[in-house]
């Protein structure tokens, strides 16, 4: 019986060897491994043999079915080669060519920039964290010091949410400034915080070459023991150095905002000019980049911070402005226009 196997095996793949089609290999494929093949015929009838008979025989038969097996796919994989390599040639197309390469996509110039400045701030200990769009007053205004009636209100002219207010938190609006994220920040977490918080903001504007009703802002905070306007002049410093460059100039001056006591501006060394004063810089030589301040003793009250024990430092930013300077960018809209020929550019 074993040697009947062995030369059934024989036979099939001589026969294998000069098969040339994908038909006859199906063909092949039924007489020698299907149903009514004498292999299949011979597997089946292995309980009618005696024990030690049956061992040798199974394994044997077994090994055949195998060996059979592995010649067709090897054949199944000559006959596509051969087949594609004929369709290549009548179609004239070259395989053997790199392959057109896949469109992919990218992130746009302002996410870039975000993951930029979080960067830059996480490597100094600060944690990215993020609020709403969609804001209370409470937290917009009044938790940092602006009320119903103060003039920050007019700079800030707002969208508000129609839906019902809420008895403690007022009316809904869309935050106008990224800082209210600071004002949920002081009420929920304890110090130490050290937080930079990026987002979008909306301000109801009419839109022009320097105005979006809708732009990104970054905030940032710093709470703790001992914090000093030293700690808010070097990490704004050392944020412009790693930002903007080596050498760029930094200037720090009084400035006034409700939610800081004392308030500051930064401005840096225009990248145009470089401080000799051209239209960029409105021939001053700096360009106001950041409000900041020290935190105001009320707002960390608000938030259950004791201001005897803590003090802190905020900031806040306009985002879409940092690559318009450094890329002498003259348009915001071309940000949020969706043109490919722009934004492929990064
Ligand atoms: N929120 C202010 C604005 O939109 C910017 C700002 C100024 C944020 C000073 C701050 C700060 O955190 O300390 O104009």
């Amino acid at each position: 019986m074993i040697s009947r196997l062995e030369q059934l095996k024989l036979d099939a793949l001589k026969e294998l060897d000069l098969i040339d089609g994908a038909k006859e290999l199906e063909l092949w494929r039924v007489n020698c491994l299907g149903k009514k093949s004498e292999l299949t015929r011979v597997l089946r009838s292995l309980s009618s043999l005696a024990v030690e008979e049956r061992k040798s025989v199974g394994a044997a038969a077994n090994l055949v079915r195998a060996e059979l097996e592995n010649g067709l796919t090897q054949k199944k994989c000559t006959l596509r080669e051969i087949q594609l390599a004929a369709a290549a040639r009548e179609e004239d197309v070259d395989v053997t060519l790199p392959g057109r390469p896949l469109l992919t996509g990218r992130l746009h110039p302002i996410t870039e920039t975000i993951h930029e400045v979080c960067e830059i701030f996480n490597s100094m200990g600060f944690q990215v964290t993020e609020g709403p769009d969609v804001e209370w007053n409470y937290y917009n205004f009044e938790a940092l010091n602006i009320p119903d009636d103060h003039p920050a209100r007019d700079v800030m002219s707002t969208s508000w949410v129609d839906i019902e207010a809420d008895k403690d938190r007022g009316p809904m609006l869309l935050r106008t400034h990224t800082t209210s994220v600071t004002a949920r920040v002081v009420e929920s977490r304890e110090p130490p915080i050290r937080v930079v918080e990026p987002g979008k903001v909306y301000r109801y504007e009419a839109t022009d070459a320097t105005h979006t009703p809708m732009f990104h802002q970054i905030d940032g905070l710093a709470i703790d023991k001992g914090i000093t306007m030293a700690d808010l002049k070097g990490t704004l410093y050392e944020f412009a150095r790693r930002f903007f460059g080596e050498d760029r100039g930094v200037r720090f001056r009084c400035d006034y905002f409700p939610f800081v006591e004392p308030g500051v501006e930064m401005a840096i060394e225009c990248l145009v000019c470089n401080g000799k004063g051209c239209r960029l810089c409105g021939n001053t030589g700096w360009i106001e980049i950041l409000g900041a301040g020290m935190a105001h003793p009320q707002v960390l009250e608000r938030g259950d911070i004791d201001p005897e024990t803590y003090s802190g430092f905020a900031f806040g930013m306009g985002i879409d402005r940092l690559p318009m300077l450094r890329y002498g960018i003259d348009d915001i809209r071309l940000f949020y226009s969706n043109d490919l020929r722009f934004l492929s550019q990064f």
